[in-house]
């Protein structure tokens, strides 16, 4: 029987991590832009670089490290993904996803990502957090075409719900107990590397979106289409307002990120508790 080329990468990487992990923990974290400090919450027993693991895409953006680490996060044994790979750096959305193919073949159950986005609607300020309650994608890339991989889940996944209900009022309760400011909206994924035009910003904002970034939605895509629990958030790292648009450098970018962090750190470690 013919494998597919995906399903042959996965496997030898999910192959490799299995003999290097003792015991695979249910949970995993994409750590994004930015927001890679959280693993330093993380107590680690081992630290496994993307370029020793077979298959994995390796980021070529400077703000991302590029490691797997292994451990426990407030006790709760975690994967944390230190670093993701982009569309724009010339991967195909099945290389991006890749990680997540192998995260949930291990055994993962449940995934949290984050991620830095652009912030449109008039009431998020940068630094916020949002949780990501649905998403729009518009990268013009998905990354369940070709053969579908029935083992890894059925051809037409369903989206009606791609951010677990249960996870998202878990961590709005979290939110409260810790006094942590949380807005929650819609994703729009593009591909980038540009940021937005003023129309572009005004027509996003127009089809439903609440904040705009490069990541996250193949990741979703394929966690759903292995049937793993999501949840997501986005730290708001710049304002984009079509009528008061200003320049934003990837130094404003990273600076906001910085400054959410703490909190999007109490967050993620008091809900992981729960998961
Ligand atoms: N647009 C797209 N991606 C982003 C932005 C933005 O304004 N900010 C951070 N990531």
């Amino acid at each position: 029987m013919d494998i597919s080329p995906a399903l042959k990468a996965a496997n030898a990487a999910r192959e490799f991590l299995s003999n290097r992990i003792q015991e695979i923990p249910q949970l995993a974290i994409i750590l994004g832009t930015g927001l890679g400090n959280l693993g330093e919450d993380i107590e680690t027993s081992d630290s496994i670089a993307y370029d020793e693991i077979p298959n994995f895409p390796i980021s070529t953006v400077e703000s991302h490290s590029g490691r797997l680490l292994v451990g426990t996060l407030s006790g709760v044994p975690v994967l944390a993904m230190q670093g993701r790979v982009h569309l724009y750096e010339g991967y195909s959305a099945q290389e991006v996803t890749l990680p997540v193919r192998v995260l949930s073949s291990l055994g993962i159950k449940s995934l949290i990502i984050s991620n830095a986005a652009g912030g449109m609607n008039p009431l998020f300020r940068r630094g916020d957090i949002m949780m990501i309650t649905d998403h729009i994608n518009l990268q013009g890339a998905n990354p369940l075409e070709g053969p579908n991989v029935d083992e890894w889940g059925p051809r037409f996944p369903d989206m009606s719900e791609p951010y677990d209900r249960a996870l998202r009022d878990l961590t709005e309760s979290s939110a409260l107990e810790l006094g942590v400011r949380l807005v929650q909206g819609v994703y729009v994924a593009v591909t980038g590397p540009n940021l937005e035009t003023k129309a572009e910003y005004r027509f996003l904002r127009a089809i439903g979106g609440d904040a705009v970034g490069m990541s996250t939605v193949p990741e979703v895509i394929v966690a759903r289409h292995m049937d793993m629990r999501v949840l997501a958030f986005s730290v708001i790292t710049d304002e984009c307002f079509p009528d008061a648009l200003k320049p934003v450098s990837i130094e404003d970018v990273l600076a906001a990120a910085a400054s959410a962090e703490p909190d999007l750190r109490r967050l993620i470690s008091n809900v992981v508790t729960s998961v």
